[in-house]
């Protein structure tokens, strides 16, 4: 198949981009950072610039889209709403409508935000209530791809992994600092349910190939606090735990809202796939292996320097 991945200098993009193409022919769209890879062919573009979309479309010829590009950083979205708009919402739809046009497959990637996060236990049926400019921005999102192209996958995730950057996920946060000896806070009234980004690729192929549609919460099968993640993954490797410092996310001083309870129930998803979504060990110790295997090393020598600008 001919897979088109959006965002793939992004945390979930670039796993996506490497573990699909193992497989099949696979493109993956960047904007501002540039990727050395002979994995997967790498587009350079802003997608936000008009015709954009359909270029990139016209250049890949996909089969399947795996729409990952999004302004997914909570501040940048509180601090620039139009922009966030653009991304998460406007962009989607024009994405839907031209993927559905060619006859190709997308699945969209949205977030387990767009709940408050008050209740927890949340399935596809429970109505969100996002809360901050990025969870509305995302649910707004989601609406307009299953307007434009019903038969789209929308895809709630949170995932944790090794990113180009090396600073982009609560995993390397945890990783980064632990291993340099740094004191850490660990929230312990703040719950997620994350999975592993590479392992998210293997599920939507085979969701893709399971011709599902419709919305599905993609997140790892455990319900834990942040706290609780940070005290596995230093457990998991071999990092000293009493660095992490159990506290209150109300004391954070972090500037955008955090939803206390984003477990979501994945039943739905288990049950079209007839299989479980793996657990928080399972996806912790194959990132361990990951990093054994020098994955993240390999990641940050895939970043292209940025042409010096005039
Ligand atoms: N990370 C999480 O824990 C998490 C949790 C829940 C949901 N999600 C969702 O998962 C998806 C991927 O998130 P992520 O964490 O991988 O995001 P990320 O690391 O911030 O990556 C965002 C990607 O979007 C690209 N992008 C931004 N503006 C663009 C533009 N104008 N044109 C083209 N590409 C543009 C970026 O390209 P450049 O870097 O090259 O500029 C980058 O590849 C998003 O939909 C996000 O909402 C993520």
């Amino acid at each position: 198949m001919h897979i088109l991945i959006t965002g793939a200098s992004g945390l979930l993009g670039l796993n996506l981009a490497l573990e699909t193409a193992h497989r099949h022919t696979v493109f993956g769209s960047v904007n501002q950072n540039s990727l050395k890879t002979s994995a997967f062919q790498v587009k350079q573009t802003d997608l936000l610039v008009p015709g954009a979309v359909e270029r990139l479309l016209e250049a890949s010829q996909p089969d399947w889209v795996i729409h990952c590009a999004a302004l997914a950083n909570l501040d940048a979205c509180e601090a620039d709403p139009d922009l966030a708009q653009k991304l998460n919402t406007e962009l989607p739809r024009t994405l839907a409508k031209h993927v559905v046009r060619g006859g190709a497959r997308l699945v969209h990637i949205s977030t387990d935000s767009v709940f408050d996060g008050r209740g927890g236990d949340y399935t596809e049926d429970d109505s969100p209530n996002p809360i901050g400019v990025y969870s509305r921005t995302k649910l707004d999102g989601e609406r307009a791809v299953a307007e434009a192209d019903p038969s789209a996958i929308i895809a709630r995730v949170n995932l944790f992994g090794w990113s180009l950057n090396g600073n982009r996920s609560l995993s390397e946060f945890f990783f980064n600092n632990l291993s340099q000896g740094r004191q850490v806070m660990g929230f312990t009234d703040v719950f997620f349910c994350p999975i592993l980004a590479n392992d998210l690729a293997g599920i939507f192929i085979k969701m893709l190939e399971r011709n599902l549609s419709g919305l599905y919460h993609v997140v790892g099968a455990e319900c834990l606090s942040k706290y609780e993640f940070g005290m596995r993954l230093a457990q998991c490797f071999n990092l000293d735990d009493n660095l992490i410092k159990p506290t209150s996310v109300t004391r954070s001083g972090l500037k955008a809202y955090r939803s206390p309870n984003l477990c979501l129930r994945t039943d739905k998803l288990a049950g079209a796939l007839g299989e479980a979504l793996p657990g928080t060990s399972i996806g912790l110790e194959k990132l361990y292996q990951l990093h054994q295997l020098g994955y993240p090393d390999m990641l940050h020598s895939m970043k292209a320097e940025q042409p010096e600008s005039s």
